[in-house]
């Protein structure tokens, strides 16, 4: 299905209702840089407005529910004064003439009972406890074994998702993008190293399929299929996430989203961390021929990969990551074809203005 084509990364292009300005993507990033009672601050909305060149920015994944809470610092999208912050942000980036997309995040087993209300364990399909430590407000401490969810909370879970897309509309933003990747609560359900459930949620890659496919439909139904995205991770192993055949999974997955019509379908592939612990690299042009929509590619790409990507009809935009964190004016870096910020780890999660708004630009800029 892919088909060669005279665009590449600066091309404009149609989204949903949409037309962007060039097809390079602000993948979303967790930053942990929210203020008490997980708001969105001023800090925030100029760090996404810095960046509002990208055709399309997606935020850092938000919960949409105390329950969905799994990092210290991450912003939610369930309290008024979590709107309001988020108010900032987007009228930020809309006035900086930018397009920004909510990612809308339940973290499932990735968090901790000290993350949860009263205490209580976090919740997931199963009731097992990923490898590895999470983060709490008191360091790294190992994960614990989640609890089950019932069959009879499920429709609850799927509207946090809705209430968290109602939410996001009336924040201002542009529409939504579902998280349904990186180990978090629906590629939980999805893959069956997290799922043994024995009713319609697991066994089968159907049934694994359907949490996703009932979150896709609950979001639709706010704000309209043409503002709604979904990323999905199927090479993906951060958060000890695994399954018995991930391509004839994620085969499934994607062709069920076709019938959506979605705003798009953002796929990442597997980085050079996901390969070391074993993961198989399923390259994104092997899901091109699942998928009808508009396609986000992810995962390691610049620019020349990007073009080349976009010219063969693999995907019709590119989404950025540590690239756009490191450079707020990445568009024009890559069509200058000119030098980049390199990244400063020690900034990513967490801290203030240091390794967040202070990237230098190519050319001064009026967004401080
Ligand atoms: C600091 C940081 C935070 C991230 N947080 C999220 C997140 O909240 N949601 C998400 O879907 N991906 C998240 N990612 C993954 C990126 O969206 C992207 O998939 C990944 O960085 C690969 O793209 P790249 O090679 O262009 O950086 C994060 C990545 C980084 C570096």
């Amino acid at each position: 299905m892919s088909e060669l084509t005279n665009a590449d990364l600066f091309s404009p292009v149609q989204l949903g209702p949409y037309t962007l300005a060039n097809r390079i993507v602000m993948a979303p990033m967790t930053r942990n840089r929210s203020s008490e009672g997980n708001v969105p601050t001023q800090l925030n909305a100029t760090y996404y407005a810095q960046r509002a060149t990208a055709g399309l920015i997606v935020t850092e994944g938000s919960q949409v529910s105390p329950q969905g809470f799994g990092y210290p610092g991450t912003p939610g999208i369930h309290t008024s004064e979590q709107i309001a912050g988020w108010r900032l942000v987007t009228d930020a980036v809309h006035s900086a003439g930018g397009r920004i997309f909510l990612q809308l995040w339940h973290t499932g087993r990735i968090s901790h009972p000290s993350l949860q209300l009263d205490g209580g364990l976090p919740v997931a399909p199963s009731a097992i406890a990923p490898a590895g430590n999470v983060s709490t407000y008191t360091g790294s401490q190992p994960f614990v074994t989640p609890r089950a969810l019932e069959t009879e909370e499920i429709p609850g879970v799927v509207e946090q998702f809705r209430q968290g897309a109602k939410n996001a509309l009336e924040a201002g933003f542009d529409g939504v993008e579902i998280h349904g990747a990186f180990g978090y609560l629906i590629d939980q359900f999805l893959q069956d190293g997290a799922n043994q459930r024995t009713d319609d949620y697991g066994g089968s890659i159907e049934n694994r399929a359907r949490f996703l496919l009932e979150v896709t439909e609950a979001v639709c139904s706010v704000w309209g299929a043409n503002r709604v995205g979904i990323k999905l991770s199927p090479s993906n192993t951060f958060n000890d996430i695994h399954d018995t055949d991930p391509k004839a999974l994620f085969s499934y997955a994607i062709t069920a989203l076709n019938s959506f019509d979605l705003g798009y379908l953002h796929l990442m592939e597997a980085s050079a961390a996901d390969i070391r612990h074993g993961g198989k690299a399923i390259p994104v042009a092997d899901f091109r021929p699942f998928y009808s929509g508009t396609l986000i590619a992810n995962g390691g790409y610049n620019r020349e990969k990007g073009d080349a990507a976009i010219a063969k009809g693999d995907a019709d935009l590119v989404s950025f990551g540590v690239l756009f964190l490191a450079n707020p004016d990445l568009p024009e870096r890559l069509r200058l074809n000119t030098a980049l910020n390199q990244a400063d780890r020690s900034t990513f999660y967490g801290g203030d203005e240091k390794g967040y708004t202070d990237y230098p630009f190519l050319h001064s800029t009026t967004i401080v």
